[in-house]
């Protein structure tokens, strides 16, 4: 197995704005009957033209098969751009996908996701445990419950991976633990907490994941401050692989603040949208750069309002590290349904008083959220936007069709 990355409905070769390498998909692709189309208009918001403008349509079952080493884990990157594509209604794409014998994706549309998530185009990224195939078979089925269903996909990558999981405590209880290293997993979230977006071209270990600036999650008033490490401070990762993730997610933080009483009366709150009846992983990504004794800064950790790190056995970065510049990380797990939590996760950091920390203060400096399979099921139901979302969309249409119209104006008159 290599690393691909599939620009589908192409002929030729191309490159993205990274200088990434996108290869046709014709010779993965098993089935025949499948069209491959043009987007007929160019979101502004998309980075690069390659793999988002041309695509694979399908109006029957069809599979791509790309070979892998069966016994590593791999990432999978599906990318879509639910555009206008000549002939046919983004609206009537609602559509399955498997890997191997995983769902990924069922009575899926792009379109609505997008719209939900006020965004013109979608990267799915999922890591899959090892099989005993040495070939990974993607395939994608229109829905028979709509009439004029089509399939539809605009780039594929497949990136092997070393094993980065291991078993998570479960939240809430004591002493018991999930398996995440034989489990299928969606990234639903990758922040860089305290810093800045890091784009795919500047992940560790090869991986290209990109990490966004934790902001938009943060609830409530409390932003907390953010921390940065001086540019030559470096990060040891010891015995811990380079490719858990980049050096510069470590060198910064968000923390409470300086008023150790104001944080002591108060937590510092992320949210997430997630879909409900799945179990998830939080990995919480640490790394002291200002501190360098035990008992300085000390911190409860809440998941869903459950227990994560509290009472006796709180959060003691220096504690776990044993000295500043060690990176390193801790998977929690949660199952989460109408009981707990609903369709969020919620994630609370607030001091300990236990063992009378020199300050009262939490901080965190990356956070990743990944959905396990169910028996062998990813797959949740597409997003709902709200009203008010429905009626700016219907704007932006209208935007869009008078931007469409004036670029096709000035490709005319060129
Ligand atoms: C596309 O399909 C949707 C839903 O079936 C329909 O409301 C819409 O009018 C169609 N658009 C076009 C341009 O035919
Ligand atoms: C979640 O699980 C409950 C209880 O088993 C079930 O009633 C409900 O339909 C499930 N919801 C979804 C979205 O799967
Ligand atoms: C912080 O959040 C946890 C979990 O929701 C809650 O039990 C605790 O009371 C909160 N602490 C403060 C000071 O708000
Ligand atoms: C956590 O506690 C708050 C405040 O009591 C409550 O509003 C919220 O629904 C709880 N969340 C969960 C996941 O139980
Ligand atoms: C498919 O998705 C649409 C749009 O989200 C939803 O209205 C419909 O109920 C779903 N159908 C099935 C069979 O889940």
């Amino acid at each position: 197995g290599q690393d691909l990355a599939l620009s589908c409905g192409t002929s030729e070769a191309s490159a993205d704005q990274d200088k990434k390498k996108w290869e046709p998909d014709t010779k993965f692709l098993k089935t025949g009957n499948s069209i491959h189309a043009t987007a007929t208009y160019q979101d502004p918001s998309l980075l690069s033209t390659v793999p988002y403008m041309t695509a694979r349509i399908f109006t029957a079952p069809a599979t791509y098969e790309i070979p892998i080493k069966g016994d590593k884990r791999h990432l999978l990157r599906l990318y879509f751009y639910p555009s206008t594509y000549t002939g046919l209604n983004i609206s009537n794409s609602y559509f399955t996908v498997e890997a191997n014998d995983v769902t990924l994706l069922s009575n899926f549309s792009a379109a609505i996701t997008c719209q939900a998530l006020t965004q013109a185009y979608l990267v799915k990224e999922y890591s899959l445990a090892p099989t005993d195939k040495d070939v990974l078979s993607i395939k994608f089925t229109p829905s028979d419950k709509y009439r004029d269903a089509f399939a539809f996909i605009n780039g594929i990558e497949v990136i092997q991976m070393p094993e980065l999981f291991d078993t998570a405590a479960l939240v809430g209880f004591t002493d018991q633990t999930m398996d995440a290293k034989t489990a299928n997993l969606q990234s639903m979230f990758r922040l860089n907490v305290g810093g800045q977006d890091i784009p795919g071209s500047q992940d560790s270990g090869g991986l290209t994941r990109t990490w966004y600036n934790d902001a938009p999650y943060i609830f409530s008033a409390g932003l907390g401050v953010t921390l940065q490490a001086s540019n030559n401070f470096r990060i040891n990762y010891q015995n811990m692989p380079v490719s858990i993730a980049p050096a510069d997610i470590y060198k910064t933080a968000r923390s409470q603040g300086p008023n150790g009483d104001i944080n002591l009366k108060s937590n510092l709150t992320w949210m997430f949208q997630i879909d409900k009846n799945f179990t998830y992983i939080l990995r919480l990504h640490f790394c002291e750069f200002q501190l360098s004794k035990i008992n300085q800064k000390v911190f409860n950790i809440y998941i869903n309002n459950r227990t994560a790190q509290a009472d006796t056995t709180p959060a003691d970065i220096i504690g776990w590290t044993g000295e500043k510049g060690i990176p390193m990380y801790k998977d929690y797990a949660i199952y989460v349904d109408a009981n707990n939590g609903g369709e969020e996760i919620t994630l609370q950091m607030t001091p300990s008083t236990f063992g009378q920390p020199e300050y009262y203060d939490s901080s965190l400096n990356g956070l990743e959220i990944f959905k396990m399979d169910t028996m062998k099921n990813l797959a949740g139901p597409n997003p709902e936007p709200s009203p008010m979302q429905a009626e700016e969309e219907v704007k932006k249409e209208f935007k869009n069709e008078k931007r469409h119209l004036e670029g096709s104006e000035n490709l005319y008159f060129q």
